[in-house]
């Protein structure tokens, strides 16, 4: 991208845990082929399973929700032959609690059913050592990582890796605004896939160095800046991460800088990438962020904002009860 900034560019990334798992259990007996699984995700983790389930002949269920997934991904989902089971969710906070209740159910209902629980599962953070190991074969010495967190498998999977082959690395982790990863109150949220409102095992507080909140008009400002620019067609959550990742570039000019983006645009053509859609955005236009808003604490912001917190490696719970307001 620029002389110090280098970035993993996925078509779809969560097919690296979806395969790592799929295989793991294929291999311990935990899952039969042609067997039945069944997950919660808010699209692309489905969709890699989706992709699996059709060539290996499984029978896939995907708990998900209305804001989640929409009409061109659910038909994408069924075609490749998934059931999925959409929890009503007006408020757009995600209906994390529900779907997990209606998963926990369908489990508790069929218990050869396998699953691979994206979220506290470790093997969604094993299944990046590939990643690392490309990423070292490619640029050699990372100074610093910067990647969406969801589930938390991608940033800390990848992170913890390349903190043992460059034990001073500095992670940082893109966050949005009424996520509870990192101490904030869910709330509902313009991005999808980043961001959460439970807070999952994966995320590794502790190897965190820094935070970013980036809200969804940054985040859809910059992905379009990134496709103009570099000719990189990604997804809203590379925008957050690409945004971040470039400020940090520019800040430390003798870092190398590796920003991961997890997914392609086309899924958003409709949405990101088209002008009428963007017009009816409360806030649009906005012009791609300088830097972020220094922050002391924890803090929520709005969909336009950009903040940035020093994490320092702490856990979530010394830093909550830091603040004390939560
Ligand atoms: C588009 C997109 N970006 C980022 C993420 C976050 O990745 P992770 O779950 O590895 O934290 C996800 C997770 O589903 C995603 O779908």
């Amino acid at each position: 991208m620029k002389e110090n900034l280098f970035a993993a560019c996925f078509s779809l990334m969560k097919m690296l845990p979806a395969r790592y798992i799929l295989d793991r259990a294929e291999a311990s007996g935990r899952l039969k082929r042609g067997g039945c699984v069944a997950e919660t995700s808010s699209g692309t983790f489905g969709l890699a399973l989706a992709m699996l389930a059709a060539v290996r002949g499984s029978n896939l269920t995907l708990v998900s929700a209305t804001s989640l997934i929409d009409v061109p991904l659910r038909q994408r989902l069924e075609l490749l032959g998934a059931s999925v089971h959409l929890v009503d969710d007006p408020n757009g906070i995600g209906a994390q609690g529900q779907r997990l209740m209606l998963l926990n159910k369908f489990l508790q209902d069929r218990p050869e059913t396998f699953c691979p629980h994206q979220y506290d599962n470790p093997e969604n953070r094993w299944a990046y050592g590939r990643c690392a190991e490309h990423i070292c074969r490619a640029v050699g010495r990372v100074d610093c990582l910067v990647g969406c967190v969801g589930s938390g498998g991608s940033l800390c999977g990848t992170g913890e890796i390349l903190r043992q082959l460059f034990p001073d690395v500095t992670l940082i982790a893109v966050d949005t605004h009424n996520s509870a990863l990192f101490g904030q109150s869910p709330g509902p949220r313009l991005l999808r896939g980043l961001g959460n409102s439970i807070v999952p095992l994966n995320l590794q507080h502790e190897l965190i160095d820094d935070v970013h909140w980036v809200g969804g008009l940054p985040a859809f400002a910059a992905a379009r800046q990134l496709y103009r620019e570099h000719a990189l067609f990604m997804g809203p959550t590379s925008g957050a991460a690409a945004l971040v990742a470039a400020w940090h570039a520019r800040t430390h000019p003798d870092d190398t800088t590796l920003v991961i983006l997890p997914d392609e645009g086309h899924r958003y053509q409709d949405t990101l990438y088209s002008d009428e859609w963007l017009a009816n955005l409360s806030g649009w236009p906005v012009a791609v962020p300088d830097e972020p808003e220094v922050l002391g604490r924890v803090h929520a912001g709005g969909e336009h904002e950009w903040t940035y917190l020093s994490w320092s490696r702490r856990a979530l719970s010394s830093v909550v009860n830091d603040r004390g307001t939560s």
